[in-house]
């Protein structure tokens, strides 16, 4: 079996992919604080912000694919710990794109639609990125290691995921879920707009950009239609048997957070689309499955 070494095996990205690649390829997977056990794949611990030592990580798995999810992902340590955030999410990156290229293998790099600064929406790839926050830049600042580093490398600008994972970090479908059945009333933002992203199709495409003739460079990878996390709560609510009323409506700014928060980082995925025929779940089709499952 061709090995794939998956960066950030713990995080809510990384466990599912593992989950969904197991059966094709021998998988190797870093964390850090959370060693997750995955049957059949290989997990360890190692601090990427040691980046003097990637080279040699890489160098003894040797893998066809590298897929880099590890990430300082949350806005507000970022904007409160930048130097630690830099190191992970660009220098880091910067070490992997090198060992890569040295090794001639793929790629995949996992960056973010809050490289935008959610002024226009429905960004496609020849938007300039303009991040307004810590995070964005360190993420944005990491596409530029990639493409100065390594050649055989696939880019995908993630829209917010959401779905079931290892249950270390919840995300914010979880959150909500969690909340609405114990019947608690989670606050929902109705005034900033994402093209949310079923983990499963962010799954399904990186799946298909591994592979030797796979497209290669720069694409967006957002959900189908774009949405506010209150309209995606009214679905939820009505999934679940619960009283929309249950839901508390709020804006943006009653939200004050140490990192700016772009108003509409909506993405136009059209080009993965085409690329790969990806069929991108909507938020209704994507729900129905979630709560199927329970
Ligand atoms: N989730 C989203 O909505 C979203 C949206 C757009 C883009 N993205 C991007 O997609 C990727 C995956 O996101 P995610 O939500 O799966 O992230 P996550 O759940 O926050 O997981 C982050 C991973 O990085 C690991 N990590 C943290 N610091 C590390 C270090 N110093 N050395 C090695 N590993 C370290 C964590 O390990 P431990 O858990 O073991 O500490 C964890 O496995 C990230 O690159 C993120 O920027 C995510």
């Amino acid at each position: 079996m061709e090995k794939i070494l998956i960066t950030g095996i713990s995080g809510f990205l990384g466990w599912n992919l593992a989950r969904r690649l197991r059966s094709q390829y021998q998988i190797y997977g870093t964390c850090l604080d959370n060693l997750v056990s995955i049957s059949g794949v290989e997990v360890f611990t190692f601090d990427l912000s040691d980046w003097a030592k990637i080279e040699r990580l890489c160098q003894t798995i040797n893998p066809m694919a590298i897929v880099h999810t590890a990430a300082h992902s949350n806005p507000d340590y970022c904007e409160l710990h930048h130097k630690e955030a830099l190191t992970l999410n660009t220098f880091a990156t910067r070490e992997l794109a090198k060992a890569a290229n040295r090794l001639g293998c793929r790629l995949i790099y996992t960056s973010t639609d809050f490289v935008f600064d959610g002024k226009k929406g429905e960004y496609s790839e020849a938007d300039d990125p303009s991040p307004i926050n810590y995070y964005g830049k360190t993420k944005f600042l990491g596409e530029l290691e990639i493409m100065n580093y390594c050649t055989q490398y696939a880019t995908l600008r993630l829209g917010t995921l959401y779905g079931r994972g290892s249950g270390t970090r919840l995300n914010f479908f979880e959150i909500m879920e969690t909340l609405l059945l114990s019947g608690k009333r989670p606050s929902c933002v109705s005034d900033q707009y994402r093209t949310y992203l079923f983990v499963e199709d962010a799954v399904q495409a990186i799946g298909q950009l591994i592979g030797e003739t796979s497209p290669k460079g720069l694409f967006h990878l957002g959900g189908p239609e774009k949405a506010s996390r209150y309209q995606i709560a009214e679905q939820l609510c009505a999934r679940l048997g619960v009283a929309a009323s249950s839901i508390e409506k709020v804006r943006l700014a009653d939200f004050p957070s140490a990192a700016a928060r772009p108003p509409d980082c909506s993405l136009n995925s059209s080009k993965i689309k085409r690329a790969l025929n990806l069929h991108l779940n909507s938020v209704s089709q994507a729900l129905d499955r979630l709560c199927a499952r329970g």
